[in-house]
């Protein structure tokens, strides 16, 4: 039952002070979980002072200046240190492709920190369901709910997804689920291309390990990252696609698995006019999943 109003508001205030509220949730602050206020820039500002490099030496003598070996044309030529983006993602594929089980993997990316979405997550949404089951679908990333409980896919598009699996006779224990990102973007922005890629090796690494028959891939998110296509999912889905990565392990063989896209549960329940569309990508699916069976 909801509270009744306080009385020591004045009526004509509480209009004011929803709109506040109201203001606040579509800037992102919907939670109210904790007791005490964080103040999420004093930890930044102890990152920077922990991060800040020791003063420089004094500078050496200036070397005589050196022609480019290759005219110049090179991609570091002249230029000044990586960016910092490479730097993670290069962090994030040996941190990514060391792991060899599912558990190291887990706490490799529950350690990592090139993604800022980790400070203001509550949890991380790691995967649920069946490993080894063979079909993994993949989300683009947790929502308010899946962030507080730390599975993906137990909020209103999780519901919707259970009842589709259920009607292709699948179900939780029968398939495995994860996402593209483990982390929940603040008020369920679009992650951005920068939160993807640094992400991106452990999600790779996961499907090395888990090993599916098949892939969905559930949202353009989803489909653009695992398919390397700049297309939308209105013109990715429907249509089977061989995922191919580089694999992360040196060592090992590039594998490839039949991958499929769809729309994102969440799309359903905004446009229910293009169920109709993903009724006929699951029915492929299911097709697919009875004919790897049966072999
Ligand atoms: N949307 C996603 O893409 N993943 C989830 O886990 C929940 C909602």
């Amino acid at each position: 039952m909801p509270n009744p109003p306080s009385p020591s508001i004045p009526p004509e205030d509480r209009a004011a002070l929803r709109q506040v509220l109201d203001w606040q949730v579509e800037a992102g602050a919907d939670e109210a979980i904790l007791p005490d206020p964080v103040d999420r820039f004093a930890a930044q500002r102890e990152k920077m002072r922990a991060d800040k490099p020791a003063p420089a030496p004094a500078p050496a003598p200036a070397a005589p200046p050196q022609m480019p070996q290759d005219g110049g044309a090179g991609r570091n030529a002249g230029t000044g240190p990586a960016r910092p983006e490479i730097a993670v993602a290069a962090k994030a594929r040996s941190l990514a492709g060391s792991a060899q089980d599912l558990d190291t993997l887990r706490a490799a990316l529950s350690d990592f920190d090139g993604c800022s979405l980790r400070k203001t997550a509550t949890n991380l949404v790691f995967a649920d369901g069946k490993f080894g089951a063979p079909l993994m679908l993949i989300g683009e990333a947790p929502g308010r709910d899946e962030d507080r409980q730390g599975l993906p896919f137990v909020g209103a598009s999780g519901q919707l997804l259970d009842a589709i699996l259920a009607a292709i006779g699948r179900d939780r224990s029968s398939v495995y689920i994860s996402n593209i990102l483990p982390w929940r973007p603040p008020g369920n922005r679009q992650p951005t291309p920068i939160e993807v890629a640094a992400c991106l090796p452990f999600i790779q690494r996961h499907i090395e390990l888990a090993k599916p028959k098949i892939i969905l891939c559930l949202g353009g998110t989803s489909a653009k990252t695992l398919l390397a296509r700049s297309e939308g999912i209105t013109k990715l889905r429907g249509t089977w696609f061989d995922y191919l990565p580089a694999p992360l392990v040196a060592e090992a063989a590039p594998v490839s698995i039949p991958a499929f896209a769809t729309y994102h549960p969440a799309y359903l329940l905004r446009q229910p006019i293009a169920k109709r569309q993903a009724w006929q990508d699951f029915l492929a699916i299911k097709t697919k999943l009875e004919e790897i069976e049966a072999e």
